[in-house]
């Protein structure tokens, strides 16, 4: 299965929520795939009321405890009390803007290992370890670090180059493959690779050719990108 991730990352409405719901309203070939909405907290509880089964729910990030006096905090019990199959862990943004580090991100897939829930790793270079020729290097101590001690999980790791997220520019298919291999490689053996950064209606067949699937971003809540893409997985 070709996993079509949607982050809305701090964006959305119950207005976009309605209109995305009712273009999944028509089944895709779940043989091929699986769409994932991952929309942020407040948009989780009412996601079923609108959405049909077969669109899996995720979540963007949780707090490590199970329960208790953590005011604003979400925990994955409650994630999977929501239904939710899969949460998003170390993306980028929470790398650089909440001071998410490797060993965070170590400890956050092994909460969600123990409880069950599907961890999306994301995992990806800098501009300057890319132009610099670092980013195998770079991606090989982001994937030693974050997955420690976890040694045959089923992950999901997300390729997503920091310089191609809300871009445009994404890496060329050579290098992506190349980096697809590279990972595969190194990976846990049952891990699928997905690329993210910049991913829109006309990219995405070509990224799904060689990867286990995608990240979207902005396409994710973009309706008519959105659109075009839904109807290519029928
Ligand atoms: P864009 O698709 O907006 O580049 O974002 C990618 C991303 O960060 C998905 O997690």
């Amino acid at each position: 299965l070709k996993i079509i991730g949607c982050n809305w990352k701090m964006n959305g409405s119950l207005d976009l929520l309605q209109k995305i719901a009712h273009i999944t309203q028509k089944p895709y070939d779940d043989k091929n795939f699986e769409v994932i909405i991952l929309p942020s907290y407040p948009f989780l509880s009412g996601f079923y009321r609108d959405f049909p089964k077969y669109v899996k729910l995720g979540a963007q990030d949780f707090y490590k405890q199970k329960n208790g006096a953590f005011t604003g905090e979400v925990s994955l019990e409650i994630l999977k009390n929501l239904s939710c199959e899969y949460v998003l862990v170390g993306h980028s943004e929470r790398r650089i803007h909440f001071q998410e580090n490797n060993q965070t991100i170590n400890a956050k897939l092994k909460n969600c290992l123990e409880e069950k829930i599907k961890p999306i790793l994301c995992i990806g270079e800098s501009i300057d370890h890319y132009q610099s020729g670092q980013t195998k290097n770079f991606l090989e101590q982001q994937v030693t670090q974050n997955l420690a001690d976890i040694e045959d999980a089923q992950i999901v790791i997300a390729y997503e180059p920091i310089w191609s997220i809300g871009t445009g520019v994404t890496p060329s298919i050579n290098e992506i493959q190349n980096i697809y291999d590279f990972l595969k490689d190194i990976a846990p053996a049952n891990s699928k690779i997905i690329y993210g950064g910049s991913v829109n209606s006309s990219n995405f067949k070509d990224f799904i050719q060689i990867a286990d699937g995608v990240l979207m971003g902005g396409s994710s809540i973009d309706i008519a990108e959105i659109t075009k893409i839904y109807s290519s997985l029928q």
